[in-house]
This record gives C-alpha cells, sequence and structure tokens, in this order.
C-alpha cells in the first residue's frame, strides 16, 4: 500500500542525496545570507529563465546593493536596469517592494510567509521562497516545476498549473511534511535543480531519476510515453498577428518600453514607432498602437504626450 507519510520521507532523502551531488552553483545561493538578494532573484526568477537571470542579477546588485540603494532609485532607472528581463511590471513591483520595506520594515525583510504574502508584488509562491530560501523557514513554495515533481511523484499525473484550492492546500500540507528539520532551504533548492536537470516537462529523465523506483508516475510514463505527458494548458494572450503568427500584446509593450529606453525624450512619429514595435505595422493599426502606450502611462511606466502625428515617450519617474 502507498504510504504517503513514508513515501515523503523517502522523496525528500533520495531529492536531498540527488542535490548533494549535483547542486547548481547559482550567484543568489552564494549570498543565501542576504535576503534582498533572495528578493531581487525571485522576483527576476518569475516567468524569466535562470540562464537569463544569472547575468542580470549580477549587475542589478552591483547598480542596487541594498534594498536602500533600490527604494531610492527613480522608476526610470529601474525600469532602465531591467531591460533584458521582459514582464517589466515586475520591476516596479520590486521597487514598491523595497520601498514599503525601508518605510515600514526599517529596511529588515519580514522572515514570515504570512507576513511576506501582503507586501507588494508577491503571491503565495514567492512568499513561501522568500521564507524558505532566506530565512531557511519550513515554508513551501510551489511553483509549476515543483508542482510538477509532486504530482508526478506521489500521484502519478502530470500537471504544472496550480489545481482547485484543496488541491492547492493538499500539496502545501505535503511539502510541509517533506522538509527534513532546519533543510527547508537545501530541499527547496534541490527542487529547483531536479525540476530543471531531471523530472523535465518535456522529455523527463526517467530512467536516469533516482526516485524512479518509488515514483508513482514512473510505471506509466515507461509504458505509454506520449499518452501520459502533459501538454501545459497555454492560456491565449490577448494579441495581435504579425508576419502571421499571433504575437501577444505583452511582447510588443515590452518593445515600447524597450524602444523608449533606448530614445529616451526623443519625439517620434506614430508610425514611426509602429514600425520600430512590429514589423508589418500599418497606420490601421494606429489605435491599438496608441491603446499600449495609454496602458503603459497608466500602469506607470512611461510619460507620454502627442501632438497630431508625432508621439514623445520617457521613462517614468
Ligand atoms: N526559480 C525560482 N527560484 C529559484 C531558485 N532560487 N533557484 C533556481 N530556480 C529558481
Amino acid at each position: 500500500m502507498f504510504n504517503k507519510s513514508t513515501a515523503c520521507n523517502i522523496f525528500s532523502q533520495k531529492v536531498l542525496h540527488w542535490y548533494s551531488h549535483h547542486k547548481r552553483d547559482l550567484p543568489w545561493r552564494k549570498t543565501d545570507i542576504n535576503p534582498y538578494h533572495v528578493v531581487v532573484s525571485e522576483f527576476m526568477l518569475q516567468q524569466t529563465q535562470v540562464p537569463r537571470v544569472m547575468e542580470k542579477f549580477r549587475e542589478f546588485t552591483e547598480k542596487f546593493p541594498t534594498i536602500h540603494d533600490l527604494a531610492k532609485t527613480s522608476k526610470a532607472d529601474i525600469i532602465q536596469a531591467w531591460s533584458g528581463l521582459g514582464y517589466n511590471r515586475r520591476a516596479l513591483l520590486l521597487h514598491k517592494f523595497a520601498q514599503v520595506i525601508c518605510e515600514k520594515y526599517e529596511g529588515n525583510i519580514p522572515g514570515t510567509a504570512e507576513e511576506l504574502i501582503t507586501l507588494p508584488g508577491i503571491g503565495p509562491y514567492t512568499a513561501g521562497s522568500i521564507a524558505s530560501f532566506a530565512f531557511n523557514k519550513p515554508e513551501p513554495a510551489i511553483d509549476v516545476n515543483v508542482r510538477r515533481i509532486l504530482y508526478r511523484f506521489f500521484a502519478g499525473k502530470d500537471q504544472g498549473l496550480p489545481g482547485s484550492k484543496q488541491e492547492e492546500e493538499k500539496w502545501y500540507n505535503v511539502v510541509k511534511k517533506t522538509i527534513p528539520n532546519n533543510r527547508s532551504r537545501d530541499l527547496h533548492n534541490a527542487l529547483m535543480d531536479f525540476g530543471s536537470l531531471v523530472c523535465l516537462r518535456k522529455n523527463p529523465l526517467c530512467s536516469a531519476c533516482p526516485l524512479a523506483d518509488s515514483c508513482q508516475f514512473f510505471p506509466l510514463y515507461e509504458t505509454k510515453k506520449e499518452k501520459v505527458l502533459f501538454v501545459m494548458e497555454k492560456k491565449v494572450e490577448q494579441g495581435v498577428m504579425e508576419n502571421g503568427k499571433h504575437i501577444p500584446n505583452r511582447i510588443f509593450r515590452g518593445r515600447i518600453v524597450e524602444f523608449v529606453r533606448k530614445n529616451e525624450m526623443k519625439e517620434v512619429g506614430i508610425e514611426e514607432l509602429g514600425k520600430e514595435i512590429k514589423k508589418d505595422y500599418t497606420t490601421n493599426e494606429e489605435e491599438w498602437l496608441l491603446m499600449l502606450c495609454a496602458r503603459l502611462k497608466e500602469e506607470g511606466f512611461l510619460e507620454y504626450s502627442k501632438k497630431k502625428n508625432k508621439i514623445k515617450l520617457t521613462l517614468a519617474n
């Protein structure tokens, strides 16, 4: 019979053993006692891959060595420094987070998920990850990769997106039980690495997996292979066609901010801006383009003024 409590122990022991031989050398792990560095890395790692974050993390923390430096910088500076990471909204949320920490917590990042979750830019995953990576608190941090490992190992299912509230609570309790005393940081690092190197979304390396003999997914995968491998449901994001391909508005928004990063204060023709950010732009799309600029202004990224066919864009201050 499958015993969940025993399975939890086997799971954490095996993952930790694997980790002791395969851990990745990541810059924010060298600084695990610097909660500010953990926060920066976690904001950057939301939706951006590790190799890209590795480059930017060093540059960013050299530019803003402390949370106080970050809090007192201008929005424009932080948007500039975020260049290349995408999802610029995270830059503004990180900025707000830093300001709240400096104004209300005297620059000290709180160590519990309960307090962290009340702060700007922090959802359940990030609250758990900061508590765990920065303070070694036994707080589960379940992202898409960790969830995939849990579903596979304990339930023989292939799923990465959040399930119902009850299911999420169930996985939270499972992880809580698997965290050995004083090893929350290690276990979470181990899960991150295991999800990136072995329990891959596509083509998991089951035959080389040290957990295979206790994993509920392994026999299913071995016998039926592609039928059980899940296809991540992707939300269709709002967007438009570019050269015959659907491109989310998020990408065009990023291109506008990138254009402004490089051409601050310059007045440009609306058509010129359109052609800069969309390969097959036509003047019929002006309304869409201005809508994107207006949203970026509303959300605090840009300032803009429009005169006839020209537009002047600057990063927000
Ligand atoms: N993804 C999110 N947080 C991470 C971390 N600390 N290490 C590696 N990948 C991550």
